[in-house]
């Protein structure tokens, strides 16, 4: 089974082949997904990705999803977690026709902060730093819980953590993330002296200085999606959810439900599988 752009967020295991461009772990190989997976052809029983296809740039997705059918075994399964424009573009409609401006605003930004940002956070990490140094206000819990809802991502516990690292000394964890913090900041100057050489104008409108990974080249829809997979040989494309799956014994937690038993990517995800032909 493979896991591929798994993040963070991986199965430990003899069963699982892990990968990702960032590798911080013995059990994440390092790889650059967009060229040939370097994987035999017809091995795997299970190609897992979440959070990952937004982000390859559209011309390159066809060529993804072949190397995902190349090394599937006849009948293997593909499951992919991504975004999901139609579910955002209704709940955004909703949201306006209902007057709750804040929450339809937040919409915008889950549609579009992601595809335009220019730096690493964009507008949605200044609104979560924002949130998260007034997290004590009660005017944000509902703001909070709304996140959580739309995008698993569990404000309110970060800022129980952050009140309690503040208490201690340095751990290896902190150390961790100051290197890695250091190497950023350091590729980040390097970047910024090449650009340095393009016209002002093209920089503004076209460079972002976002990371790998962090920037979305599209927002697809199951409709949209469903076409493709079918273009590039899968068969059987059926929608799921978080905690349903035509896999065996999937291993719901950790992958897409977290250990609150929610949806790890939380209500704007969508969960879609495919099947090689036998
Ligand atoms: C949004 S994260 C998703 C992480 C995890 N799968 C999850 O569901 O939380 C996208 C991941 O894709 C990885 N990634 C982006 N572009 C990549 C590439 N060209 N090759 C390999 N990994 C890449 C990033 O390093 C990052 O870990």
């Amino acid at each position: 089974m493979i896991n591929l752009g798994c993040g963070p967020v991986f199965v430990d295991g003899p069963d699982w082949i892990n990968l990702d461009f960032a590798a911080p772990t013995p059990s994440v190989r390092q790889a650059n997904l967009l060229k040939r997976l370097p994987l035999p052809s017809a091995k795997a029983q299970l190609v897992y990705s979440s959070h990952f296809l937004e982000h390859i740039p559209k011309p390159e997705v066809d060529g993804f999803l072949r190397e995902c059918l190349r090394i599937l075994q006849p009948g293997g399964i593909l499951r992919l977690v991504l975004p999901d424009l139609e579910e955002m573009a209704r709940s955004y409609l909703a949201w306006r026709d209902s007057g709750e401006h804040e929450k339809a605003n937040f919409l915008v930004l889950e549609m579009v902060d992601q595809c335009v940002r220019r730096e690493s956070g964009g507008e949605l990490g200044r609104l979560y730093q924002r949130l998260l140094r007034e997290a004590a206000s009660s005017e944000h819990h509902a703001m909070i819980a709304f996140i959580r809802e739309r995008m698993g991502e569990d404000l309110a516990s970060r800022s129980r953590l952050k009140v309690i690292s503040e208490g201690r000394a340095s751990t290896i964890l902190d150390l961790t993330w100051i290197l890695r913090g250091a190497r950023h900041r350091l590729q980040q100057a390097w970047v910024r002296l090449w650009l340095a050489g393009l016209p002002a104008a093209f920089r503004t409108q076209n460079v972002s200085l976002a990371g790998i990974g962090e920037r979305h080249h599209w927002l697809w829809d199951f409709h949209q999606l469903q076409q493709t997979l079918s273009a590039v040989g899968f068969i059987t494309v059926i929608r799921c959810s978080a905690d349903s799956s035509s896999i065996k014994d999937f291993p719901f937690h950790p992958l897409d439900i977290d250990a609150d038993g929610r949806p790890r990517k939380g209500l704007e995800s969508m969960y879609v599988e495919a099947r090689k032909p036998d």
